[in-house]
């Protein structure tokens, strides 16, 4: 067996209270002083927010009202007539002060390169992108897609379309070109910003090769910026392709580009977010409420102090690096490290590596990259002096307590609060964490509500959940960091939020809170999976599959999945004179990989003759999680189905698949045992 998470079973129910040389220089101090804040926070929300709007945000303008917000049209404003700008808030203002020459974004390449951007050399970049992009035409409030890798052109070309006005679609460079192309059509994006090939883990991505097939069939896009990151060969296309790095080189480019003025409630970008059904929902985010939500949870969720440097591993590609990497951290005149590789290459102490460089403070990364690096055994984060460290974080998924407690061990040296922050593509920020310093930790909860925000669980027929009872989690009130619409699509956005619970804002994760008020979460309650912290719709994943010719239907459940959280396990029905073969399976996987990305391809395929179905042809996942997770017993009553005696089959099928399974995975721990005996 590999090194393995141990539990620790006499500390799993163990609470943690602030370590107390924590605690004396923290923004909070204590749990009185949070529940005073919280208290007026609610009382007099108009008040609060107003005043963290005086103190956080430089305003060109300031508002009429602070906020009218309305659940059940739903209409949610804040700050109305005011105006501002995000990169001059990210940027010019702190180029008045000291930070002029701090250090505003560290960039470690995959392969050990970096770059260091004071604020002064970052404003000069945004302002030159944002010429850039003025001179290819892009206006206020036009739409530009991001399908980069975790270079700094990312973070600057956001920061430039924030200047201008113009509305940034990152899409996750692990994206394929089909889910590229989807995105690019639904928001209708007028530029696309690429390069020529991403790094990871020592491979190359072809990055440009799949936005060339996406731009086959994206009318919209007239114009298609090229970094250069990877040398790789690319094609060019005449008239809708420039090397980016030669444009911006133009000397008639200037350095200084005026901020745009912009109202509180203009669109600043969209992000795109897996929904139970459909296609994904494009997510829009408007300037003021988001610039302050991330900036002042970033101030108090992670106690940040001016000397502090900060770093949080996600990919730009998703919220926890919009709001966490650039518009908090920078907003707040921090400095943010942005890392282009993955965790364990080349060796399992690349993240300790960096923390040791770097010397830094604030760690934010997820689940399923602690149980990796707790795989890999402790020797490797004993190579590295990272005693800099003195808060660390946790986002994706919830935090089971053995890898909190690794974390808190092994990372923390015992002397590290962590914060669980629990938060979605859709709010913007966190809503849900203990504040560090402030509030006891209790391992595996993710705490209690932030400054303003007001949840709650309640039961499937509305009323509230009692003390540990379980329920889905809503939120009672709005917070200027909501998503304010799908793009496009503000029916979907009534019918998926804000009309399961009336009144409430519908979050899709299940919860139960227990007698300190600390809330526990307990996974998406909707056809949504998290794998890796990676949100993924099951319809979508099933969509695809069902395009493959051999494939009648398929039905997508999770399981739960030692390292990834969760992991994909398919059902498939064959259309008839179709067999169940390897190749096949290599085919589906192949076909999910095409349609969606690498995070989409199914872990396990079993071949079904039927799924469970209703009678009137609802597939029944309920009952398949139950077989997967290998609890047939608490299936319960199965006569309402239109075929009862498919769930007998399956569950014969799915041992034969569970011991394939077993069997990979001891061949892949052997392996993995050897070559860790080897590198420590
Ligand atoms: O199920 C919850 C889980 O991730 C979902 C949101 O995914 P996404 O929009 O991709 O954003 C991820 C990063 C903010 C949630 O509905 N989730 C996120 N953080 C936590 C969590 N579940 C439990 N504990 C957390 N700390």
């Amino acid at each position: 067996m590999g090194n393995r998470i141990i539990p620790v079973p006499h500390e799993e129910h163990k609470i943690f209270p602030p370590p107390e040389e924590f605690s004396k220089k923290a923004h909070v101090k204590s749990e009185t002083e949070y529940s005073e804040i919280y208290r007026k926070s609610i009382e007099d929300p108009e008040g609060f927010w107003a005043d963290m709007a005086e103190k956080n945000i430089t305003w060109f303008k300031k508002w009429e009202k602070v906020m009218d917000c309305d659940f059940s049209k739903p209409d949610i404003k804040y700050f109305i007539g005011a105006q501002l700008n995000v990169s001059y808030n990210c940027l010019d203002r702190h180029l008045k002060t000291y930070r002029k020459n701090k250090a505003a974004l560290i960039w470690e390449g995959e392969n050990g390169e970096n770059k260091t951007f004071t604020y002064q050399e970052l404003h000069r970049h945004v302002c030159r992108f944002a010429n850039l992009l003025k001179k290819l035409g892009v206006k206020k409030g036009d739409r530009v897609v991001f399908y980069l890798p975790m270079i700094p052109e990312l973070a600057i070309g956001l920061l430039a379309c924030s200047r201008i006005g113009a509305v940034h679609s990152v899409v996750f460079g692990g994206f394929s070109a089909t889910a590229l192309r989807e995105r690019i059509n639904d928001c209708q994006a007028k530029v696309l910003v690429t390069c020529d090939g991403s790094f990871r883990a020592g491979k190359v991505i072809p990055l440009k090769n799949n936005a060339d097939s996406a731009l086959l069939e994206t009318p919209t896009v007239k114009q298609c910026l090229v970094f250069n990151r990877t040398g790789i060969t690319i094609k060019m296309t005449e008239g809708r392709d420039i090397f980016a790095e030669k444009a911006l080189a133009d000397e008639n480019i200037s350095s200084w580009c005026k901020p745009e003025e912009m109202d509180a409630e203009d669109p600043l970008f969209i992000l795109y977010t897996s929904g139970s059904t459909g296609k994904p929902k494009g997510l829009l985010h408007t300037t003021a409420g988001y610039l302050l939500y991330t900036a002042v949870t970033f101030k108090y969720i992670f106690d940040y102090h001016e000397e502090d440097t900060f770093w949080c591993t996600a990919d730009i590609g998703w919220i926890t690096g919009h709001s966490y990497i650039v518009y908090g951290p920078l907003c707040n005149g921090a400095t943010s490290i942005m890392f282009e590789g993955v965790p364990t290459y080349p060796h399992p102490d690349r993240y300790w590596e960096i923390v040791e460089k770097y010397k830094v403070n604030v760690f934010y990364t997820a689940p399923t990259v602690i149980r990796s690096l707790a795989r890999e055994g402790e020797a490797w984060t004993k190579k590295r002096d990272i005693s800099s460290l003195r808060l660390l974080g946790s986002v994706g998924e919830p935090i089971n307590p053995e890898a909190w407690l690794w974390y808190h061990h092994n990372i923390g040296k015992e002397r590290c609060p962590i914060v669980d922050t629990w938060w979605q593509t859709e709010t913007g920020g966190i809503l849900i964490s203990s504040l560090p310093g402030a509030v006891p930790m209790n391992p595996g909860a993710a705490g209690r509500p932030f400054f303003g925000v007001q949840p709650a669980v309640m039961k499937a027929d509305g009323s509230p959940a009692g003390e540990n009872e379980d329920g889905a989690l809503v939120i009672k009130n709005a917070w200027p960091g909501i998503t304010r619409t799908i793009y496009g699509n503000p029916k979907r956005y009534k019918e998926t939020y804000f009309s399961q619970h009336k009144g409430n804002y519908f979050s899709g994760d299940g919860a139960k809170v227990d007698k300190n008020g600390d809330y526990h979460l307990l996974g998406r309650i909707d056809d949504v999976i998290n794998v890796s912290g990676h949100r993924l719709g099951t319809a979508e994943i099933e969509s695809s599959l069902v395009v493959h010719p051999a494939v009648a239907e398929a039905a997508i459940v999770g399981f739960p999945h030692e390292i990834k959280g969760q992991g994909i396990f398919a059902f498939v029905m064959l259309n008839s004179g179709f067999q169940s073969s390897k190749d096949l399976e290599k085919e589906l996987v192949k076909q999910t990989r095409k349609d969606i990305g690498p995070i989409a391809k199914p872990d396990a395929i079993q071949f079904v003759e039927g799924l469970p179905k209703t009678r009137s042809g609802k597939i029944m996942r309920r009952i398949l999680r139950k077989i997967v997770e290998d609890k047939a017993d608490e299936i319960g009553d199965i006569t309402t189905l239109a075929d009862p005696t498919v769930v007998e089959k399956i569950i014969e099928g799915r041992e034969a698949v569970s011991s394939k399974q077993r069997e990979k995975r001891e061949k892949r721990e052997t392996m993995e045992g050897g070559k860790r005996k080897d590198s420590t």
